[in-house]
């Protein structure tokens, strides 16, 4: 029983290894985690409305959820949100993909409006903001504070403050993978030595058995050794 115990402890430890390292990576704020996109500001020129009603406005990206903004209702009043919003975040980005979002304005008659349809990306953020803006139609900002600072071509000395914090960012990243890194190698030569440590034990007991074999061997010899002096 025991013996088996020995044999089982040394590869649970090994095949736990890929289940901490993900756990490690989860637990770290802005690698492979979503960012929340949330409405920073919006102002809209028009409704695409007939009869004299208030519009009802909502964002939508495929495959997701209609997201209405219950209080956008006037033309060119500029509303400002905190991102707190019970209807808040519009949606989520990940790192590698961008979406299809739009902004529509129901209709009850005929299909919805479409105000403008666009890809969401996470490079559209400089400094966790990205402005859209269509003509005659509306100008918003999104905020997306996890997401990365895009990557932006240095022009003039204007961008040096968002391409500073993309540098803060990358670092912190760096200094992110050094540490898992450690972590990742710690877990591995612990591993090592337990794996090391459970070998000697074995050959130990293997010599231990060949020994007292000998031992039992030698005795055989010897009661035959006896017998023959008789
Ligand atoms: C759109 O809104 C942003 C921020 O509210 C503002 O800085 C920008 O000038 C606006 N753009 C236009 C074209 O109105």
């Amino acid at each position: 029983m025991k013996r088996a115990r020995c044999v089982l402890l040394p590869r649970i430890s090994i095949s736990r290894l890929p289940l901490i390292f993900y756990i490690i990576l989860c637990s770290v704020p802005g690698i492979f985690s979503t960012k929340n996109v949330t409405l920073g500001s919006i102002q809209i020129f028009k409704t695409h409305e007939f009869l004299p009603r208030k519009p009802t406005i909502y964002f939508y990206c495929k495959g997701e959820n209609k997201i209405i903004l219950p209080d956008v209702k006037e033309k060119h009043f500029f509303y400002t949100f905190k991102g707190k919003e019970s209807w808040q975040p519009l949606t989520e980005l990940t790192d590698n993909k961008c979406k299809r979002c739009g902004l529509y304005e129901m209709d009850r008659i005929k299909s919805d409006d479409v105000f403008d349809e666009w890809e969401l990306c996470l490079d559209d953020f400089i400094d966790g903001k990205s402005i859209h803006f269509k003509e005659k139609e509306f100008n918003a900002t999104f905020i997306c504070g996890q997401c990365r600072a895009g990557v932006v071509p240095v022009v003039d000395s204007g961008v040096t403050s968002s391409s500073k914090s993309g540098s803060v960012d990358k670092k912190m990243n760096v200094v992110l993978v050094i540490v898992i890194s450690a972590l990742v190698s710690a877990i591995a030569a612990a591993g090592t030595v337990g794996a090391h440590k459970y070998w000697q034990k074995r050959k130990r007991e293997q010599d231990q058995a060949r020994f007292l074999k000998l031992f039992e061997d030698g005795d055989d010899i010897e009661d035959e050794l006896g017998l023959e002096q008789i």
